[in-house]
């Protein structure tokens, strides 16, 4: 999968592309990551990509260079609907991002990111480029660079072969819609705590059946939300029940 960022400050992702897992699936070529610098699409002397807002309100990012980075990358992008590639503006007015999100940008071989920042950017890169808009958390950052990164490794970690185990994704918190339960490795007795017996059995089917249950427990107790949109079965809906019972006991 390429991914293609548009950032003013392409410096700000050394580091997170080139230690890792995401290293190990760039060499590997499972994915492909290309930082465009829009100040380089600028075209006065002074490279300006910023300027005050119409009628006041801080400073804007000018449209033509962010049309000529894009354009000159994804030659027009939005006239091949056989392939469309998704053109995402990060900003916090975007829809909140979450796994859904993820595996729904992962279905797609190229995805494009550009970096918002100032107040903002102006308002025809919003109607006439980008296809959509992700916000990553209802809170304001300095610029789309963190939420870049931060979709990039979601969505690169659902990419089959960049995770070691062929089921790790599938396996992890949210994953499944539900939060992971809790993990555990050796020593089994550290400092006199010790590691559930379960876990040390060797009985497969009832580890898993442990499992779940502690993700339903975890889910309940922390992101109860949650299990609002996840299926259930009957034997979840009565163990939910349990634990809705145990937590009126000890509210009583
Ligand atoms: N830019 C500034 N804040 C942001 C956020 N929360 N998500 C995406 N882009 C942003």
């Amino acid at each position: 999968m390429r991914f293609d960022i548009f950032t003013l400050f392409p410096e700000m992702f050394a580091g997170v592309f080139d230690e890792s897992i995401l290293k190990r699936a760039r060499d590997a070529r499972l994915i492909e990551i290309f930082l465009h610098d829009i100040r380089a699409s600028t075209t006065d002397k002074h490279h300006v990509t910023d300027d005050y807002a119409y009628a006041g309100g801080g400073m804007v990012m000018k449209p033509e260079p962010i049309f000529a980075a894009v354009e000159s990358v994804l030659q027009s992008p939005i006239s091949n609907p056989q392939s469309p590639i998704p053109i995402i503006l990060l900003t916090p007015q975007g829809r909140v991002f979450d796994q859904t999100i993820a595996r729904e940008l992962a279905q797609h071989s190229r995805i494009a990111l550009i970096c918002g920042h100032y107040e903002g950017v102006d308002e025809r890169v919003r109607e006439h480029l980008v296809t959509d808009e992700i916000s990553i958390g209802d809170y304001v950052l300095t610029g789309g660079e963190i939420p870049a990164m931060v979709i990039v490794d979601a969505v690169a970690r659902l990419i089959p072969g960049v995770l070691g185990h062929p089921t790790a994704a599938a396996n992890d918190s949210h994953a499944s819609g539900l939060l992971e339960g809790p993990h555990y490795t050796r020593p089994a007795d550290f400092r006199g705590w010790r590691v559930p017996e379960i876990l040390l059995s060797g009985h497969h089917a009832q580890i898993e059946k442990w499992r779940h249950r502690e993700a339903l427990r975890r889910t309940f107790e922390r992101r109860p939300d949650l299990l609002e949109r996840v299926e259930l079965s009957d034997e979840d809906r009565q163990f939910l029940e349990t634990l809705k019972a145990e937590k009126q006991n000890r509210a009583t």
